[in-house]
Formats: structure tokens, sequence, C-alpha cells
């Protein structure tokens, strides 16, 4: 199956940020610690990120749940930032969010080898990773026909959530790595 022009060009302007957080988790989630940097640092972005209604909501109680199954006690969180008036840049918001839940099926894989289920530690893994929004964002980019002012803006907003994502982990890396 061919990707669509506009996805196609987005996934590839993304990549470089993409293979940023990648190489944050160089074992995914494989290791105990590594799992604990990954839900602190999604706790922040999904806390904070310009998503459509409903998804802080949906989400964050999954993984606030899942850090206390580790131990860990969720940080207070502010208000979400708002969703920006602009369509492309929500939508590459929305892309980068949504897109996050094919990692999410290979990531719960590895949270089941450290024990981890849907009942207990990895809720928010497995009710990402079921979801169906990611062919919604899909239909969207396939629906779209955006000027070169309106794909920058795409491209640039989904560079600027991944650019979140990552500040997030490195702070919840360097948090996991204190040594006791
Ligand atoms: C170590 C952690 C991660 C791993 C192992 C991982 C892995 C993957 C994999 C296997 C895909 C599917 C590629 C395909 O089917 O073609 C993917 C796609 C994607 N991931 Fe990740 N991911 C990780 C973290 C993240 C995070 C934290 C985000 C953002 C919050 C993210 C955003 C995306 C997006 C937007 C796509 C869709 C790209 C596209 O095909 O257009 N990923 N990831």
């Amino acid at each position: 199956m061919s990707l669509g022009a506009v996805r196609s060009h987005l996934r590839q302007a993304t990549a470089p940020a993409h293979a940023r957080v990648d190489a944050l988790l160089p074992h995914g989630v494989g290791r105990r610690s590594d799992y604990a940097a990954y839900l602190r640092a999604m706790h922040r972005f999904v806390a904070h990120a310009a998503l459509p209604d409903g998804t802080r909501e949906q989400y964050l109680p999954l993984i606030s749940a899942d850090l206390r199954t580790l131990g860990i006690g969720a940080d207070e969180v502010g208000s979400a930032t708002a969703p920006s008036r602009d369509r492309y840049e929500r939508l590459g918001w929305h892309y980068v969010f949504e897109g996050s839940a094919l990692g999410a099926r290979v990531l719960l894989r590895q949270a089941g080898a450290l024990g981890f289920d849907a009942v207990s530690g990895a809720c928010y893994l497995n009710e990402h990773a079921a979801s169906g929004r990611w062919s919604d964002v899909l239909r969207q980019l396939e629906d779209s026909t955006p000027d070169p002012g309106q794909l920058g803006r795409l491209v640039a907003a989904s560079n600027t959530a991944f650019a979140a994502v990552e500040a997030a982990l490195v702070d919840a890396l360097r948090i996991e790595r204190v040594p006791a």
C-alpha cells in the first residue's frame, strides 16, 4: 500500500525527530527504568500537549495508574495547551500522538515481558495500542490538500510535538538514572 503524499512527506520530515526519541530508548522499554521514564514522559506530554478534546481525560488516568503500579507518584499537572486554531497545526500534534500508537504495540510486548498487563502496569499502552484513532489521522492527512504554507505548519507543529516528547524523555531518563 502506498503512503499518501502528505503523510509520506510528513513521515520523512519528522523522521529525524522520531529517530532522536528512539535513540533515547535504544532498548525500547525492555528495562524497568526505561519503562518508568517512558511513562513519566508520556504523562508530561499528554498533560500539556495540544490534543483533541477528551484525549487527555482518556489517557492521563491510565498513565497515572501505571506509574503508581511502578511505585511512582505522577507529577502535578497544570492546564493543557489549547489546541491551535489552525487546522494543520492541530493535525500535526494529533499525528504525533496517534502515530505513537504504532510504536506502542512494540512497547506493549516489552512491558508484558516486565510483568505488566492491561490490568496492572500497562493500562496506557494497552489502550493506546488498541486505539483506532490512527486511521482517523490517516484519513485526515489523505483528504487534505495543503498549500505550501499549510504543509509547512503541519510539519512544524509535528516537529514541535516531537520536541516536547524528547524534552520530557530527557528529563525523565535523568530522574530514572540518578544513582540510588
Ligand atoms: C522507543 C520508543 C518508540 C519505538 C520503539 C517506536 C517505534 C515505532 C514504530 C515501530 C513505528 C511504526 C513504523 C511503521 O509501521 O512504519 C512508529 C511510528 C510512529 N511513531 Fe514511534 N516509537 C517510539 C516512540 C514514539 C514516541 C514517544 C512518539 C511520539 C509521542 C512516536 C511517534 C510515532 C509516529 C508519529 C509514528 C508514525 C510515523 C508514520 O508512519 O507516519 N513514537 N514508531
